[in-house]
């Protein structure tokens, strides 16, 4: 894989929106295939990590990591400690960030924390670079010839991005849920048990026990109990979507992405969903890609405004569909462009 060297100058991060941002003290800021073994948290069929690590730019951005990066809870630039002293630790977070497909740069210096078992929203007109960026959380954009990453991204006190990663193990950490619901061609109860098993999971009685906990978890069992062994493409469109969580969460992630998981849904099957969400954020750390601002301000505890690659603001979701900083977040969640 090749890294592209296309770093910003100082001059131009510094007229780049998030630039603005971080000054102001926020937090400095497939192949069905391959997806569908993602989703079930096993990378059975993911290509091995790149084998080196980020690039560094050649000259250290202002938010350049200490030379032995430090583990979330000693960083005070990405865990908010520099505002607020008991600030709990991120669950995990991105410093200076970049993705480029080819030459192009879908990314650019993005630095975000995202808190402990919150629920984080990302929005921004089409192309901005939303998926691109979820996709990078757990090394899903590695799957995409010509893509390449600069940055770290911290999670329990590793940078993911370092070639010694274990991909599978991290997607494992870090499950993925997809627009389109995209259930295996198996029973509703192989969907569930299937990522279980494949990491080691082989009692019969203790995959029934997850599979229920985890129909239940998805407000799944009273609907299916009784024809688990029935293609889970069988089911409605909304059923299969939350059918997609159960088997997230059967391989026990603490991070849930979710690239607008309702946009295919209907009003009854989005506000299940959207409830569902709510549930789940007590166990685990969520970051949702909505086009729906009524959904984003509904589910979410804070929300991202990215435009053309930059993150623009980023803040309690309340201020920023209250009472944005940026012209920008304002104008777009209004409807004035986008
Ligand atoms: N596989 C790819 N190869 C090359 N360029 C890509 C690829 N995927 C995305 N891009 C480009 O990267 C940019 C960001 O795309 P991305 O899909 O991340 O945007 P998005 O914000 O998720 O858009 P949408 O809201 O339409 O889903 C766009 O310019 C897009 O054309
Ligand atoms: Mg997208």
């Amino acid at each position: 894989m090749t890294t592209i060297a296309t770093e910003k100058t100082e001059a131009e991060r510094a007229a780049s929106p998030a630039a603005g941002v971080k000054a102001a003290g926020m937090p400095s800021s497939a192949d069905s295939r391959s997806a569908d073994a993602h989703s079930a948290g096993t990378g059975a069929v993911l290509r091995p990590a790149p084998s080196a690590t980020p690039a560094q730019p050649a000259s250290a951005p202002k938010h350049a990591p200490a030379e032995t990066p430090k583990p979330a809870p000693s960083d005070p630039e990405a865990s908010g400690a520099a505002r607020t002293q008991a600030a709990p630790p991120p669950a995990f977070y991105t410093k200076d960030l970049s993705v480029f497909y080819g030459e192009k740069q879908a990314i650019k210096h993005v630095s975000m924390a995202f808190p402990d078992r919150q629920v984080v929203a990302l929005i921004g007109p089409s192309g901005c670079g939303k998926s691109t960026f979820l996709r990078s959380l757990n090394r899903m954009n590695d799957l995409i010839p010509g893509a390449s990453i600069q940055g770290e991204i911290w999670i329990g006190g590793q940078n993911i991005c370092d070639s010694k990663t274990d991909v599978v193990r991290l997607r494992q950490k870090i499950g993925m849920v997809w627009q389109r619901p995209n259930p295996f061609h198996k029973s509703i109860y192989e969907n569930v048990a299937f990522g279980p098993r494949y990491h080691g999971v082989k009692s019969k009685a203790a995959l029934d026990q997850l599979v229920e906990e985890c129909l239940r978890k998805t407000a799944l069992w009273d609907e299916v109990k009784d024809r688990l062994h029935q293609s889970g493409l069988a089911l409605s469109g909304g059923q299969q979507q939350r059918l997609c969580i159960a088997r997230s969460i059967a391989v026990k992630p603490d991070i849930l992405l979710m690239d607008e998981p309702a946009s295919a849904l209907d009003p009854v099957s989005t506000a299940k969903v959207e409830e569902l969400i709510a549930e789940l954020k007590q166990d685990y750390t969520i970051v949702i890609v909505t086009h729906n601002m009524h959904q984003a301000a509904r589910v979410s505890d804070k929300t991202a405004f990215f435009f053309l690659g930059d993150l623009v603001e980023y803040d309690e979701t309340n201020k920023i569909f209250t009472n944005p900083s940026r012209k920008s977040t304002d104008d777009y969640i209004s409807g004035r462009f986008g």
